[in-house]
Order: C-alpha cells, then sequence, then structure tokens
C-alpha cells in the first residue's frame, strides 16, 4: 500500500535526494531527456499527433461505446491517438480508459485524466477568491493538497487549476474563480496552489499536475462579459496581467491553459508572443501548454482562422501544445505537416512538452500509478472537513460592526434567520463544485442549531431567490413575483432580540458564462431586507456570494455586516463560529467592493490621471453621481478586537542597487480579544518613464496577537521589489523617490519615503 501523507513523503524524498530537473519542474524521475527522446524517436506523426489531443470523457468509459463520436474516440484511444482524456472519474473508468490505451496502441503512452478541480474535489472549500480573503497562503497550499489527495483517489491526475486571471471587475462571473484584483496578491496563491496540487514531486501519487490559466488576459474581458475582447497594452499585460503566470511559472506548475479571448486582436490560443516567445522561450518553461475548451477551433467565429484545419495551424505554431476537444489538430495537423506547412519541429517540440510531463509524473514507470481503488478508503474525508471548516471561517471578512452587535452572545433569546440561502445547503458549494455533492454544505440555519441546541432558532426564508432547477448549463430564472413567504419572515423578525439574516446569490450565478450587469441583490431580496429592517433594527447581514456586490443601502443601515463569500463543505458551521465569536474574523478583501456597479472596473492600484479626484473641483477624475472610491477597500476586513499601527521607520533613506533596507511597523492588539492581522505594505514609484499605481501591495504578513500584545513586523526592501515593466520593456528599476505605505488595509495606511539609486 502507498504511502497516503504528502509530508511523510516529501521528507523521506528530500533525504534522499529530489532529482532537480533544469526547470520549474521537480521530479524525482532521473534522465527524463533522454527517456523522452527514445520515445519520440520511434513515433509515427500519427501517434505524435495523437499526444496533442484531448478527449472529453463524457460517455459511459465503463458500457459499451455508442456507435456515434464515442465509438470513433474509443478506436482512437486503442491505437494510442489520444493524449490524454478530461472528466473522466472514478477509479473503474480511468483504469478502463488507460486499459483501452496501453494494451492495445503500439507504443504505450499513458495518457493523463484532467479535471476542473477548482476548490475542493468532494471536501468543498471556500470559493478562490474567498479562500484568497484568507490572506493565509499555508491554508491555500493545504487546501490544494487535500483537493489532490481526493482527485488521486478517483484517478485523476492533473488539475486546470490554479486560475490565476487578475480580475478588476466585479460583473464578470468567473471573478469568484480567481484571487481578485491584485498581482502580487494573485502569484502568492499562484505558488501556493502550484506546491500544494504538486508537492516537490510530480511522481509522487499523492499529488496531480496543475494548470495555470488562463493564459492571458481572459479577466479583463471588456465590460467584464464572459470570453469579450480584452484591449490592453504592453504596460498593463506586464505589470498587472503577467506576474502571477511568471510566478506559476518559476514555481514550476506542470502545465498552461490558453485563454478564449483575444488580446490586442489576436486570440490568446493563436498568440506566438504569448505562448512560444514570452512563456517558452523568454521564462525558459518546459511544461506543456492545453487550449481552453476548443479555443483552437473558436479563432474560426473570432475571424481569424478559415477553418480547422488553419486554426490547427495557426494555433501549433504559436505554441499550443494540446486541443482540448476541439477537434482542429485532429482534422489538420497531419495534412499540414504532409503539405510542409507546419514543420514537424513544431510537432516534435509539442509532444516533446507532453511527454515531459507524463515522464516526470512517472506514469511511464507505471501507468496506473494513480489508478488505485484502496487509496479511497485511506482518505481521511473526515479530518479533511475540519480543514475545510477552518479555512473557511478564515475566509470570512467582517464588513461592518456597529456598536460591537457582533459577536452574538451564546445566550441571545429568539434568534430570527431570515432569507432565501439562510437554509440553502446548495449555494455554498459554489459554481466548479468538482465532485462536491449537491445539497451537502453545512447551512447557516444548521451551523447556529449545531452550536446554540438550547437557543430559539427560527428560522424563515422569506423569499426564493431562483426558481426551478440549477444546474452549471442553466441560467438561473430569478424570483419577482413571489412574495408569500414575507409575512411570516417579518412576523418572526418582529420580537427577535437579533435577526440574522442570509442574502446574496444562488450557487450558479457566480462562474463560467455568468456575468451580470447588476451586481445587487437579485430578485425580491433587498425588499425583503427592507421590510424586515422596518420592524426590527438589530440585522447581521451574512453575504453568500461569488463576487463583490452593490451593497450601498445596506452598508449605510445594517449595523452589522459579515461577507461570507462561498466557502464549501462546512459554510455553515464556519460562519456560526465568527457570528458567535468562536473565531475571531481575520479575513481581508482581495477586491474593491464598489458603491455602485457603474464604477467597475474599480480597483485600489489606478494610475493617478493629470486629473487626480479632488473634493474642491468639478473636472476633476470622478463621477458626479456619487461618493468617490469604492464601499469597502481592497484589503479591508474588521475583527472583534482592533489593532493600533507606531510609526513606521525605515533601516536608510536610501537605498543603493545589491542593498536591502528594512521597513518596520510595532502592530500592538489593543482591544482585549486575541486577533490576526494582516499587515500590508504598499508602494508607489513617484516619477518613472511610465505613469505608475498610486499605490501597489508589495508584502503583506499575517500575524496573531494576544490582547495587548505588540510584535514588530519587518519588510526587507530590495531592489526587486521596486521593479516594474518600464518603457524599455524591461524589468528593472529606476532611481528616484518611492513611498512606502503600511497599515490595515489599502486606505488606511502611513508613509515613509526611500529613495533609490544604482
Ligand atoms: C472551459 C473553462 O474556461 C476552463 O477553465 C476549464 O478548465 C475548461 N472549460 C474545462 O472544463
Amino acid at each position: 500500500m502507498r504511502k497516503l501523507f504528502l509530508s511523510t513523503l516529501s521528507l523521506v524524498v528530500g533525504t534522499i535526494g529530489l532529482h532537480a530537473q533544469e526547470t520549474g519542474l521537480k521530479s524525482s524521475v532521473k534522465n527524463v531527456e533522454a527517456k523522452v527522446d527514445s520515445v519520440l524517436n520511434i513515433m509515427t506523426l500519427e501517434e505524435k499527433v495523437g499526444q496533442m489531443i484531448q478527449y472529453n470523457g463524457s460517455w459511459d468509459l465503463t458500457g459499451p461505446a455508442s456507435e456515434t463520436g464515442n465509438k470513433q474516440k474509443e478506436d482512437r484511444l486503442k491505437k494510442g491517438l489520444v493524449g490524454s482524456m478530461l472528466n473522466v472519474l472514478s477509479v473503474e473508468a480511468t483504469e478502463k480508459a488507460q486499459k483501452l490505451n496501453m494494451e492495445n496502441s503500439r507504443i504505450k503512452i499513458p495518457i493523463i485524466f484532467g479535471y476542473d478541480v477548482i476548490h475542493g474535489y468532494k471536501t468543498i472549500f471556500p470559493v478562490p477568491l474567498a479562500e484568497t480573503a484568507s490572506w493565509d497562503m499555508e491554508a491555500a497550499e493545504e487546501s490544494a493538497r487535500i483537493a489532490a489527495l481526493e482527485s488521486v483517489a478517483e484517478g485523476v491526475n492533473w488539475t486546470f487549476s490554479p486560475m490565476i486571471d487578475v480580475s478588476r471587475d466585479a460583473r464578470w462571473g468567473r471573478i469568484m474563480e480567481g484571487s481578485g484584483e491584485d498581482p502580487y496578491l494573485t502569484s502568492q496563491v499562484a505558488v501556493a496552489k502550484v506546491n500544494g496540487y504538486q508537492g516537490d514531486d510530480l511522481a509522487d501519487p499523492n499529488t496531480i499536475a496543475a494548470t495555470a490559466k488562463h493564459f492571458a488576459g481572459y479577466g479583463f474581458a471588456e465590460g467584464g462579459k464572459d470570453y469579450n475582447t480584452v484591449n490592453i497594452g504592453k504596460n498593463e499585460l506586464h505589470n498587472v496581467i503577467l506576474p502571477p503566470f511568471k510566478a506559476a511559472a518559476d514555481a514550476g506548475a506542470a502545465t498552461f491553459m490558453n485563454a478564449f479571448n483575444t488580446l490586442d486582436g489576436i486570440p490568446a490560443t493563436g498568440s506566438e508572443s504569448l505562448q512560444r516567445e514570452l512563456l517558452k522561450t523568454e521564462w525558459g518553461w518546459d511544461g506543456f501548454i492545453v487550449s481552453d475548451w476548443g479555443s483552437i477551433s473558436e479563432m474560426i467565429p473570432h475571424g481569424f482562422a478559415r477553418d480547422k484545419v488553419h486554426a490547427a495551424e495557426i494555433a501549433v505554431k504559436a505554441g499550443s501544445d494540446m486541443d482540448m476537444e476541439g477537434g482542429a489538430y485532429q482534422a489538420g495537423l497531419e495534412q499540414l505537416v504532409a503539405e510542409g506547412k507546419v514543420d514537424e519541429k513544431l510537432i516534435n517540440d509539442a509532444v516533446r512538452r507532453i511527454l515531459r510531463v507524463k515522464f516526470m509524473m512517472g506514469l511511464f514507470d507505471d501507468p496506473y500509478r494513480y489508478i488505485n481503488a484502496e487509496v479511497k478508503n485511506e482518505v481521511p474525508y473526515e479530518q479533511h472537513l475540519e480543514t475545510a471548516r477552518d479555512i473557511a471561517r478564515k475566509s470570512i471578512v467582517l464588513l461592518k460592526n456597529e456598536n460591537d452587535l457582533l459577536p452574538m452572545s451564546a445566550s441571545a433569546g429568539k434568534i430570527a434567520v431570515i432569507g432565501p440561502l439562510a437554509n440553502d445547503k446548495d449555494t455554498p458549494i459554489g459554481n466548479w463544485r468538482a465532485q462536491g455533492e449537491a445539497n451537502s454544505a453545512v447551512s447557516v440555519v444548521e451551523g447556529l442549531k449545531n452550536q446554540l441546541p438550547d437557543s430559539e432558532i427560527v428560522y424563515s426564508e422569506g423569499v426564493k431567490l431562483g426558481m426551478g432547477e440549477r444546474s452549471f448549463l442553466m441560467p438561473l430564472e430569478i424570483n419577482k413575483t413571489d412574495t408569500t413567504g414575507v409575512g411570516e419572515a417579518v412576523m418572526n423578525a418582529r420580537d427577535a432580540e437579533v435577526v440574522v439574516m442570509v442574502l446574496g446569490e444562488d450557487a450558479f450565478q457566480s462562474g463560467e458564462g455568468r456575468s451580470q450587469a447588476n451586481i445587487g441583490f437579485a430578485g425580491l431580496q433587498l425588499e425583503l431586507l427592507k421590510k424586515v429592517y422596518a420592524v426590527n433594527k438589530n440585522i447581521v447581514l451574512v453575504l453568500i456570494n461569488g463576487r463583490p456586490m452593490e451593497l450601498s443601502w445596506s452598508a449605510e443601515h445594517i449595523p452589522a455586516i459579515v461577507e461570507a463569500w462561498q466557502l464549501g463543505s462546512e459554510s455553515g458551521n464556519a460562519i456560526a463560529d465568527v457570528l458567535l465569536g468562536k473565531y475571531n474574523p481575520s479575513g481581508k478583501l482581495p477586491v474593491s467592493f464598489p458603491r455602485a456597479v457603474g464604477q467597475e472596473p474599480l480597483y485600489y492600484n489606478y494610475k493617478n490621471t493629470g486629473r487626480p479626484y479632488s473634493e474642491q473641483h468639478v473636472t476633476y477624475s470622478h463621477y458626479t453621481d456619487i461618493e468617490n472610491g469604492p464601499l469597502f477597500p481592497f484589503g479591508y476586513g474588521l475583527s472583534y478586537t482592533t489593532f493600533d499601527y507606531a510609526k513606521p521607520t525605515l533601516s536608510s533613506a536610501t537605498l543603493t542597487s545589491g542593498e536591502t533596507a528594512t521597513l518596520s511597523v510595532a502592530v500592538t492588539n489593543s482591544g482585549d480579544t486575541k486577533g490576526k492581522e494582516v499587515v500590508q505594505l504598499y508602494l508607489r514609484d513617484m516619477v518613472a518613464s511610465t505613469s505608475r499605481p498610486v499605490k501597489e501591495l508589495k508584502g503583506f504578513e499575517l500575524i496573531e496577537l494576544e490582547a495587548g500584545e505588540t510584535k514588530t513586523v519587518e519588510f526587507e526592501i530590495s531592489e526587486e521589489m521596486l521593479q516594474f515593466y518600464t518603457a524599455n520593456e524591461k524589468w528593472e528599476a529606476e532611481e528616484g523617490e518611492f513611498r512606502l505605505m503600511v497599515g490595515t488595509n489599502s486606505e488606511e495606511l502611513q508613509t515613509v519615503t526611500l529613495n533609490f539609486q544604482k
């Protein structure tokens, strides 16, 4: 029986000495390049192209192949003409597919099995945007490690995660799937996730290969509308979008996925400058690139390719190595090589990369390495739920807490729990739920009842949010008319000591294809909130949602607001932990919350403009109909205690190339409860060869302080921290004045000045 626990295993591997590859990809398998050559040399062109094809395994692999398309796919599997499959789940199904391939094909190259394991496989963790709000990179790594364990227990050995598209637009449905608006924070998460999924050895059978996606620019879709055109310049691309991808490449992500969108007119999937030149050549990354679903063929509707054959030609030249369920490579590559339109060297490069990853994963030593029915019995699912609960509570952000309404007292009288999401066991699982079971989350009502068995907890739904079936592929029909439950909710609220209102978004309101022009409460929710408020103002508003919402009315009237996102399997227990003070909230927003949807895209690291906002002037950059700035800024989040920041100090006011300076700040827990604080460091380059953001996150530290305790946090300031993609199109630091800002969120900061010279 194989060893299940990664930590033990990696220790062992560490002591025998891991065979470090020249690239960022790490594997204990030796002599990979020579082994790749030995296989590549005996492959026919047809077999090579086969490696570049990925099929969706939506048909019943364990049953007879159908006579239609799937029969043809099964025949290709038997001939060894499929490199990978996605959505093949279970040991039985992966084993069947691998056997069809290994027992019938000529050269027997194992296939790899990919799946969207985005925030857990069976045990569901907070959606990535939520988990990022924990600013806890150990947590981000741990949930990925657990997701990997649960995936391999079902034969899945490759995840299409992490999604590291920086996004500034709350309208974009997929904002829930990434880490928000900041490139530095997203880069930290990227590294944590790659490490969590892959460990330090791709051949470890308890790990899975990661995918950094979507390369690149997908999060900047115009108007926040999914799949839409992306129009940004090199400055934004290099300074904002690419850093997380560079971090993932350096961390050794085995694969990248390209993107559906065009970038400055060129589909990312067909972009040679992004894929072949930048990622593979300049960054020297040696993994392989999988297309997004059909994105090679989608170059036809983009108006960039005439037909599938033409699309295949463009994509392979650009450096897309594997065609996900698009049929373009199958339709065109062999013909293109025969006609001399595509040099076989390009095919060899792609296949080499795919074989390299397969070798590094140890699949040539044992094609069934990740397919083992026994493992499932060993996975400590119960323990995983405990971790999920801990990570969930770390992800909660306390947005408002007037008159210390929270934490609620355990001896509170009647608690009215109201709202369409209050007893919803499905929505907290969120979108991209892998094999998270429908209706399996702990609801808020259940979470409160678990901890307050003797209290009077009265639940009323009030209004339904959605009507009909919930599904990944169907749009949700929002209830706009049925108010029949409002009367009961108002009645229950009237004499309650405290009302817990649970509102937000349905499970599938955010996610792929779920862009929205409105980001307030859908349906009748706000109306319900106002009716309840009219009879009882003692309201704790708990939000369950996948994107930043427009909360202006609530922020003005409701005394306590808790951002509880979609927190996964243990949602209700984690929320109860925070509401009852068993966990002191420590999350901070990874994304700005707007006052109105018209502010989107909204982000803290904007450029100053020639006319920065000023209260005194009309003809300056602002909207005339709302207050300037976000409702809740990036990095913001309250605690049940308070933190005081002393004046920051710099070890030297001047920094010279090659040296470092230290910025120190003492932080004191000035309240009477133990708590955690994310100490944040921002920087501004005052005058540069291109206009620079008014501030950019450059460091953070999550600290825990006992009541009354003080800790001094130190940030090392180096030339590297001052670098950006300059007018010379290079990463470099330019001489001059820098402002370093430190504090509790992106707006409450203290500044020290540093001069940099070369
Ligand atoms: C399309 C999505 O854009 C991508 O992120 C996902 O991995 C694939 N579908 C596969 O499901």
